[in-house]
């Protein structure tokens, strides 16, 4: 069984005393969950605040990026290793914006992902097409170049603590999400791939989370689709109560 799991990336928002404002008024609403896996990727600065203030419960704290190389002359990066000293579980990589602002591509995303995964970060892998691409008929080439090119040269073993974020960029902070339907149709797309990627045993075992105006008047229906496993969430889960219930979704 695959444990449903919702993370929030909070983007350039936040500073660490607002971040520390948010979990303190956050973990009261979600203690005692454990049915859910709960992640928060902040900005790079409000780590330590947010580990620091959420050790002990059961929401685990992650970065939103990191660089391939574990240390030298990269001005401005921050690498796995260092992200994991920090205290974060996870890693979130390639998100659309990353790819579209920063020239992330899937080649960086690979040398990324295998940096994330050396340092025992747990990645969040972010995969989706543009409205263009959706509108064109290439939705599940984009996610298959995006999964094929950014998983490369894995082993199976290594997807265990991989999850995949299926994010249509067009759905992504508009308020225009995929309807249930359309999500499940890439979300199966996906988990076949993986399938023959991989193995049935990791397409089965892997998490395939939906991302892109994820609110919570609509995640009850896109969870309760056979194939999303979670969500991938920005702009609700910039506050307690909306990403409180979120998390809470199943009751
Ligand atoms: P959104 O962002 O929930 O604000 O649409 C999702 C994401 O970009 O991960």
């Amino acid at each position: 069984m695959r444990k449903p799991f919702i993370a929030g990336n909070w983007k350039l928002n936040k500073t660490a005393d607002e971040a520390e404002e948010f979990i303190k008024s956050f973990l009261p609403l979600v203690q005692g969950v454990k049915d859910v896996e709960i992640g928060i990727a902040p900005q790079y600065l409000a780590i330590p605040a947010l580990v620091a203030a959420s050790r002990g419960s059961n929401v685990g704290i992650g970065s939103q990026d990191n660089y391939w190389e574990a240390s030298g002359a990269f001005t401005g990066e921050v690498s796995a290793e260092m992200i994991k000293s920090a205290g974060c579980i996870y890693a979130i990589i390639g998100h659309s914006e990353r790819r579209q602002f920063f020239g992330e591509t899937n080649a960086t995303v690979n040398q990324k992902l295998k940096a994330a995964l050396a340092a025992g970060l747990h990645p969040i892998v972010c995969i989706g097409e543009s409205l263009a691409e959706r509108e064109s008929g290439i939705t599940e080439k984009v996610c298959e170049d995006h999964l094929r090119g950014g998983l490369a040269g894995l082993e199976s073993a290594q997807m265990q603590t991989i999850t995949i974020a299926y994010e249509p960029v067009w759905a992504i902070g508009t308020g225009k999400t995929a309807t249930p339907e359309q999500a499940q149709e890439v979300h199966a797309f996906c988990r076949n791939l993986l399938e023959d990627m991989f193995s049935a045993e990791v397409a089965a075992a892997t998490r395939i989370q939906y991302g892109g105006s994820v609110k919570p008047d609509n995640v009850k229906d896109l969870m309760a689709q056979t194939d999303i496993d979670g969500a991938l969430v920005g702009g609700a889960s910039l506050k307690p109560d909306s990403f409180a219930a979120l998390v809470n979704f199943n009751k």
